[in-house]
């Protein structure tokens, strides 16, 4: 079947197998099929760039179900399956009135993939609610609770990322959310001009949530329409020596503080600044609001897209010396 629909890329790879894994029974079972040894786990598909067939069984994780599991004075324990989409709970959290994620909506995605990159957005990473994940170790069928620590969340990373990468299948997350007091984030720039606009005096959860989707709407285009990924790659983190030499030729250069000794550089900058913003090569091309985003206007190949990273790559190492990771997983 075509993965079409099931990649925010929009790229038309083939599964030659396909199965929609709608409970943790069902995920055991399909695991244990040994006529089907090689496996792909799909989540929401909106971190991934597809650039061949998918020679294996592509397992969607479809469990779903939100359930409150301890509720204390001020705060709330809530677990969600994993094939809940991030967004459409952020929507339950602000509904029931629960704080913590609200500067993370309409971030694209799933529950279960959210920790494997932790995602972030706004002055809030995920990392930052979640109390633990359940997951099923795919060698022996066994679940494990990971807690935030085991984790070893970092800025778009995690264990699930480095060393469990393939290993484990995340089935449910479990975050701590708070119930009043709500500690609001306002302090990124582009959220307190927001509410500006929106003539709010004493923001509510909900308010900035209204903010956070009324930014994202007008720099990132919607993955229904554009074929996108959110940002293709990773902010770069330099030595603070580099910065400085940097800044000689290039005194405007955004910069935002990590430790003493390095400083994250916006890679959308960097890649603007290179004249890429806005170009558009036949169906793919470079998001014309924000630079850091590749798009498909319709039917490119994974390996166009890919190309077309590369030699951003190549020109930010030309001009500025500084290497750009992917945050995609390239397939
Ligand atoms: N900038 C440009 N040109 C561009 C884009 C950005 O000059 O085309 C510069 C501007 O100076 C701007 C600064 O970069 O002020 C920061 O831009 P923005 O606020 O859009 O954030 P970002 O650093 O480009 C990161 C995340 C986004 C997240 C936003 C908001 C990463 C890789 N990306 O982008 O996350 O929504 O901050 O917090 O860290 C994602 O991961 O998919 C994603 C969209």
């Amino acid at each position: 079947i075509s993965l079409k629909e099931y990649n925010t890329f929009g790229i038309d790879a083939k599964a030659k197998h396909f199965a929609s894994i709608s409970s943790n029974d069902d995920l055991i079972k399909t695991l244990q099929l040994s006529e089907y040894p090689n496996r792909f786990i799909l989540g929401g598909g909106s971190n991934m760039l597809l650039t061949k067939d998918i020679d294996a069984l592509v397992m969607h994780i479809n469990i779903k179900g939100i359930n409150i599991i301890s509720e204390y004075e001020s705060s709330v324990l809530v677990k969600a399956n994993a094939g809940e989409n991030w967004h459409e709970f952020v929507l339950w959290c602000l509904q029931n009135n629960f704080g913590g994620i609200e500067n993370l909506s309409l971030i694209p995605g799933n529950v279960g993939t959210a920790p494997i990159q932790n995602i972030g957005a706004y002055g809030v990473e995920v990392k930052d609610t979640i109390v633990s994940c359940e997951a099923l170790e795919i060698a022996t069928l066994k679940t494990k609770t990971f807690t935030n620590n085991e984790c070893n969340f970092d800025y778009r990373n995690s264990v699930f990322k480095q060393e469990l990468k393939g290993k484990y299948i995340i089935t449910s997350v479990t975050f701590k959310l708070t119930k009043n007091n709500h500690v609001l984030r306002t302090q990124y720039g582009a959220i307190t001009t927001e509410l500006e606009n929106m003539q709010v005096e004493a923001p509510t959860i909900q308010d900035i949530s209204k903010a956070v989707i009324a930014i994202r709407e007008s720099k990132l285009p919607n993955p229904k329409e554009i074929g996108n990924s959110g940002s293709f790659f990773k902010n770069p983190i330099i030595p603070i020596e580099d910065f400085n030499s940097l800044k000689l030729n290039f005194p405007e250069i955004p910069n935002y503080p990590v430790s003493t000794d390095s400083i994250k550089i916006p890679a959308g900058w960097l890649i603007e600044k290179a004249g890429f913003k806005g170009k558009r090569f036949g169906d793919y091309g470079v998001h014309k609001n924000q630079a850091l985003v590749l798009v498909n206007y319709g039917n490119a190949k994974g390996s166009d897209i890919l190309n077309l990273s590369k030699l951003i790559q190549e020109t930010i190492k030309r001009i500025f010396n500084i290497s750009i990771e992917a945050e995609v997983n390239i397939i």
